[in-house]
């Protein structure tokens, strides 16, 4: 199934919230006020995806637009319905947003080093782990760790068959 992404409205950040803690403990959620400054942010986008019949099936931030390195990041993807070809979808889709309309050298991120299902899409989309933050969060009485991934530009148009624009 298609999906298209949308910019956020200050009004949706409820829903953000809510599949933010869906997606517990994958991601670190954010106050609502942080959605809100990332919205109102020239350099970020903040994007509600949604499937063909409106329904909002995840969300993307992006950091780091027009950055003198273009080095673009990915802060946050987050599909409601794992495993339907959703994640794949959007992050495609930020990859053209950062590629192709922002002229970005390199897209890159931040996963959890157990985040199993996240790290196989990053993989299947032909980003490389370039090292690990090591016990980097501490949640309660826990520390976790988290992978760098990143693709370059001219690997994204040979993975993906994608001419320069
Ligand atoms: C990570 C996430 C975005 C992936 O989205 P998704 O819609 O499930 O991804 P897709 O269905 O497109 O699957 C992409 C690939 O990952 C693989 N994959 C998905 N879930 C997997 C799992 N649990 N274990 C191993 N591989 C998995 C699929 O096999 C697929 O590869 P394939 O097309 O060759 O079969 C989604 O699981 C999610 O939102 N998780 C919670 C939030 C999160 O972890 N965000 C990332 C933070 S860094």
């Amino acid at each position: 199934m298609a999906v298209s992404v949308f910019p956020t409205r200050t009004e949706e950040i409820p829903q953000v919230v809510a599949m933010e803690q869906e997606a517990l403990p994958w991601v670190c959620p954010f106050p609502a006020t942080r959605h809100e400054a990332l919205i109102a942010d020239p350099s970020a986008f903040h994007g509600i995806a949604r499937d063909e019949a409106g329904t909002a099936v995840g969300f993307l931030i992006l950091e780091g637009l027009g950055n003198p390195d273009g080095s673009v990041m990915l802060r946050r993807i987050v599909v409601r319905t794992p495993g339907h070809g959703f994640g794949s979808r959007l992050m495609r889709w930020a990859m053209q947003f950062a590629f192709d309309r922002w002229q970005a050298h390199r897209l890159w991120l931040e996963v959890f080093t157990d985040n199993v299902a996240a790290i196989a899409l990053y993989e299947k989309m032909g980003m490389q782990r370039e090292g690990e933050l090591r016990e980097c969060i501490r949640q309660g009485d826990r520390w976790r760790s988290l992978y760098y991934y990143s693709i370059l530009e001219r690997e994204y148009r040979q993975k993906h068959g994608m001419a320069h624009a």
